[in-house]
């Protein structure tokens, strides 16, 4: 095919050349049969008719094959094996307001945008190469001189012999789907611009989970190129001792479509360390709540977190000072629990002795008198180690604990001053619960604070009576009421009660209730307070969620 030399610039006796040859062709190939008559007569202007005529082929008018072309509702046409193009339909006609005769062989490509045109001519030209079905796009002209794009497709028909003998082909307007696709670049290019520009950093990744766009400021920060990180090989950004968590959640979320959060090490070019960041990501997902895409940020909050670790660590040496000075007021509270085994052991040594000297040593008396020795010398060693656990300021040990028996390890420090102040207790623990998972220090420093607290607000009240109760709230959530008979929280210190240093106290820190906070919220729990006491004082009440499922 003669591509790129078919300009609407051509000669004007272009036209009147090819058409020459044609007819020359056409009588030297066609015997002039009803049968081929077609092909010959759809080549033909009423100038080459004559022309044809003269040269002895047949000139059928009578064509139902053309008026089949003309009736279709799209530009159709039809050209010879070596792409001659011998027929255009009325709409092709009607769209370009060119007649037949200007746009049989070539010279349709007149109508072609001058842009579109090589590449329109190149991929004709292997089209009529290969034989077999193709498509191009290009612009092409309206008759008020508008170019619109089109979809070119050309498919052959063969003869008997099965060699092409010509192509129908189609014209098809996309004019809007090529504005739509433009519209959709523009805007991809856009959203390209704000992903690359906005100071975070982005990522997406494919339905199944593979990574598919970083951005810049990603790759920047990790030093690694798209290529490295696409698809599964992003694990690579991560410290590998936080790779095998990082993949089983994305797994998950990509199977079940939950939104993606970890807290993962990432690596840091700049300085070649890993650096704590939080990766989120959510779904974005069709009508039918199909994933399409999964869209994510990565957050560097290295600082923040060493910032909250620092926090940790100064509120829980905090915690440590107060709980050896609430130890030391309650020394006499202690020493007494300590005091009691202490005696039994004393008593039961002597009577021990006693049952020695007689003249007949009753030894199963006396075996029993030191088994009780032991038990007591136990109890007092365990009172023991849970003082200095209190007081030696050791690191948080989380492990698996009924909160009932923290409870009543708690009291153990609080009867004797209890008693010595006329308070009456009452425990109501659920025997059912399911255990918790925590620092049981910890939990019993939070459970000591609110006891001491009410403790002291009764110090004036007529009936002086603390109720614990534990129960199972739904969700596997454990709770732990301490209600008071006191008068109950002042309104006005209600909004502070759990700031720092709040204290309506003369010789209080305010530190308590901060503190007790801090450990049930670092238990992954909740503290509140109310008025609302069944004893018609103040309710302090914690929920811890169980099996440490929080
Ligand atoms: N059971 C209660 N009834 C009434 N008021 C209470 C009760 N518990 C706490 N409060 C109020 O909350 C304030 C803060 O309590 P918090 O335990 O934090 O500090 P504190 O008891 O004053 O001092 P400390 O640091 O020694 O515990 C108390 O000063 C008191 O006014
Ligand atoms: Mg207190």
């Amino acid at each position: 095919m003669r591509s790129g030399r078919l300009t609407s610039r051509q000669s004007p006796d272009f036209h009147r050349v090819i058409s020459l040859r044609q007819i020359l062709r056409i009588s030297s190939f066609y015997t002039p049969t009803p049968k081929n008559s077609i092909a010959i007569r759809c080549a033909l202007g009423p100038k080459l008719r004559e022309y044809a005529e003269k040269a002895g082929v047949l000139v059928d008018n009578t064509n139902r094959e053309l008026q089949a072309l003309d009736s279709i509702p799209l530009q159709t046409w039809r050209s010879r094996a070596d792409g001659f193009t011998e027929y255009l339909n009325k709409r092709w006609l009607d769209y370009t307001g060119m007649t037949l005769d200007q746009a049989l062989g070539w010279q349709w490509l007149a109508a072609i945008h001058p842009d579109d045109l090589p590449a329109l001519s190149d991929t004709w030209g292997k089209v009529l190469t290969s034989g077999k079905p193709g498509e191009a796009e290009a612009r092409m002209r309206r008759f008020d001189g508008v170019y619109r794009w089109f979809l070119f497709r050309a498919e052959p028909f063969q003869d008997e012999s099965g060699a092409v003998a010509g192509w129908y082909g189609t014209n098809t307007d996309i004019e809007d789907r090529k504005h739509a696709e433009q519209k959709l670049r523009d805007s991809e290019l856009n959203l390209r611009q704000m992903t690359e520009t906005i100071p975070e950093m982005l990522w997406s990744a494919t339905p199944d989970g593979a990574i598919d766009y970083c951005n810049t400021r990603l790759l920047d920060y990790t030093g690694f190129s798209a290529e490295e990180v696409k698809g599964d090989n992003w694990t690579k950004l991560l410290h590998p001792d936080d790779i095998s968590r990082a993949v089983q959640v994305w797994l998950s979320c990509v199977t079940t479509g939950a939104p993606y959060r970890v807290e993962v090490r990432t690596i840091h070019a700049a300085d070649r360390t890993y650096r704590w960041c939080v990766t989120n990501a959510l779904p974005l997902l069709d009508q039918e709540g199909r994933i399409l895409k999964w869209h994510g940020t990565v957050v560097d909050m290295h600082d923040w977190k060493q910032a909250q670790e620092d926090l940790r660590n100064t509120q829980a040496e905090l915690a440590h000072i107060t709980r050896v000075m609430t130890m030391g007021e309650l020394a006499a509270s202690i020493a007494h629990e300590v005091n009691q085994p202490l005696a039994s052991i004393v008593t039961n040594g002597e009577t021990g002795l006693r049952w020695l000297a007689r003249s007949a040593p009753d030894i199963e008396k006396v075996q029993e008198l030191t088994k009780r020795m032991v038990a007591d010398a136990r109890r007092a060693s365990e009172i023991i180690d849970r003082i200095r656990a209190i007081v030696t300021g050791r690191k948080a040990q989380l492990v698996r604990l009924s909160l009932g028996d923290i409870i009543e390890e708690s009291m153990t420090f609080l009867k004797h001053e209890f008693q010595s102040r006329g308070i009456s207790v009452s425990l109501d623990l659920a025997t059912d619960l399911p255990q918790i998972v925590g620092d049981r220090t910890q939990l019993q420093q939070v459970i000591v604070n609110l006891a001491v607290n009410a403790m002291q607000a009764m110090a004036h009240a007529g009936r002086r009576n603390i109720h614990v109760r534990t129960t199972l709230l739904a969700s596997e959530t454990v709770c732990c009421a301490i209600d008071d008979s006191g008068p109950g929280v002042d309104s006005a210190a209600f909004p502070r009660l759990f700031d720092s240093f709040f204290t309506t106290k003369e010789a209080g820190m305010g530190m308590g209730l901060p503190i007790s906070r801090s450990i049930i919220e670092a238990h992954g729990g909740r503290i509140r307070v109310e008025n609302n006491s069944t004893l018609g004082g103040a309710r302090f009440s914690f929920e811890l969620p169980a099996n440490g499922a929080g």
